[in-house]
């Protein structure tokens, strides 16, 4: 055996830590800008109905399942189902998930440190013209200089490990991402027509709930708590016994969620204030590159009441604190596929941190250079109707497909393999009155019932959709 496994210091190190990794630009940015697209107050509604019903209870079960085998997802689904358990596949996809998922989250961490690089030196204007979005993510110097800046902090991080690492990360960055925040939506908020976007965001319009303002919600809320990636397995399997994984959980989920929710404070009364007609539905088009196009035009905006020295200041803290926010989650995507190497291959840190980075690297790369640099990765597959890119294959695959799959084999493993009455011990272990809960009694039903129901369905349409362009409910 080697060195005991690392642990967090505390449960508020851990929280911070998980929070760290749920809170991501999928809150910042993602999340405001589907909330516009979809409806504004229905999708809050709906989001908020999913945190609570679905994704809690999936989450406790991934930090249970991390905890009790104190392993990587690879080693965790074969500790408790056995060495050849065809489960080993379930664990398999969690190691490769995350792996296919830093890759794309790499590009996007890149793209937020050049818009960060380039308002801080006066350059919004530019990035608000449309075009500038285009030239930034082909011109290889800018992307090739940013990616070794990103890589290397997040380096630094893994490579001082658990406890002052990761945990040390997120204990400095998540406090200062909280307050820079609140301090823009305060601005935000006193700008002319502020309160028409605040209308649209907290009042739901029932009618708005359609069947892909559903599945929109349920994407958003699952990959916003970094469910479904073993990630939670993996952090779950770095807490004590003494940890309460209830309380835990709950705090992650309502951090995740205020930041997302006050994210949407700032970004929906901003895109009313600088264009107070406006039509949601301009917002349609959902690619990710759009909303990339369509951030510096609302700071830019500002400028007609701020000046553009400080609409370019606040632009600048949104994108420092966008970028906080995807390192605390890219180090946890990474910490999965280094914690297998680690466990499973019996690597030094280092050593495991240098395979991870070097094969990541090649696909990110290759995943950078797909948006138009070379055209045999910029169409690189053809399906649903149109060409893909390398990026938007691993996009369609990972974060749309793979996700709900692994939420749904996590809750059949908890309920039909690993057993219920194995969870709930598991999740007593520091919380001793949690048997007579009703959150117990909720758990215990719904994760081999309903919720692997959904989750199915979602599945389902998803991939009828992207890739046979068919709209199973409408
Ligand atoms: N949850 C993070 C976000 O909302 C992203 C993330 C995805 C982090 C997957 C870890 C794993 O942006």
């Amino acid at each position: 055996m080697g060195a005991p496994r690392e642990e967090f210091s505390s449960k508020l190190g851990f929280i911070l830590a998980a929070a760290g990794s749920a809170v991501g630009i999928g809150n910042i940015v993602g999340f405001p800008v589907n909330a516009a697209k979809n409806g504004g107050g229905a999708f809050l509604l709906m989001y908020a109905i999913f945190v609570l019903a679905i994704c809690l209870p999936v989450m406790m079960a991934e930090m249970a399942v991390g905890r009790k085998a104190a392993k990587n997802p690879v080693g965790a689904y074969k500790a408790l189902a056995g060495e050849n358990s065809k489960w080993g596949i379930a664990g398999l996809l969690g190691i490769i998930t995350p792996f296919m998922i830093a890759v794309f989250y790499t590009v996007l961490t890149i793209w937020i440190f050049i818009y960060l690089v380039m308002t801080v030196t006066g350059q919004l204007d530019y990035l608000a013209s449309g075009q500038g979005f285009g030239e930034i993510i082909n011109n290889p110097y800018y992307l090739f200089s940013s990616m070794v800046v990103v890589g290397a902090l997040i380096a630094g991080i893994l490579n001082f490990g658990v406890k002052d690492g990761i945990e040390r990360a997120a204990k400095i960055m998540m406090p200062s991402l909280f307050i820079m925040l609140i301090l823009l939506v305060i601005f935000v908020l006193t700008l002319d027509n502020a309160v028409s976007g605040l209308k649209f965001y907290l009042i739901p319009d029932i009618d708005k709930i359609t069947p892909a303002v559903i599945s929109g919600a349920m994407s958003q809320a699952f990959f916003s708590l970094s469910l479904g990636m073993g990630i939670l397995v993996t952090y779950g399997s770095y807490i004590s016994k003494k940890t309460d994984i209830e309380g835990s959980a709950k705090l992650v989920a309502i951090t995740d969620t205020s930041v997302a929710f006050i994210a949407g404070l700032m970004v929906l009364p901003a895109i009313f204030s600088f264009n107070p007609n406006i039509n949601p539905d301009e917002l349609s088009d959902s690619s990710v590159s759009m909303i990339f196009v369509f951030l510096p035009k609302i700071f830019l905006a500002l400028q007609t009441s701020i000046g553009f020295f400080f609409a370019s200041v606040i632009a600048s803290i949104f994108f420092l604190l966008v970028f906080f926010a995807a390192l605390t989650s890219l180090v946890s995507i990474i910490e999965v596929p280094v914690s297998y190497f680690i466990d499973e291959k019996k690597h030094s840190r280092k050593k495991a941190l240098r395979t991870v980075f070097i094969s990541g690297s090649v696909l990110a790369i290759l995943a950078t250079l797909s948006f138009g640099l070379v055209p045999f990765l910029t169409k690189f597959v053809a399906y649903g109707g149109a060409d893909k890119s390398l990026f938007d294959v691993i996009y369609d695959m990972f974060y749309d497909t793979i996700l709900p799959l692994n939420g749904l084999l996590i809750c059949l493993f908890v309920t039909y393999r690993w057993k219920k009455h194995n969870l709930n011990a598991e999740l007593s272990e520091g919380n001793d009155s949690f048997g007579k809960s009703f959150l117990a009694k909720y758990v215990d039903f719904s994760l081999g019932t309903f919720i692997p129901v959904i989750l199915a369905l979602i599945l389902i349409n998803t991939v009828a959709k992207i890739y046979f362009g068919y709209n199973v409910f409408g």
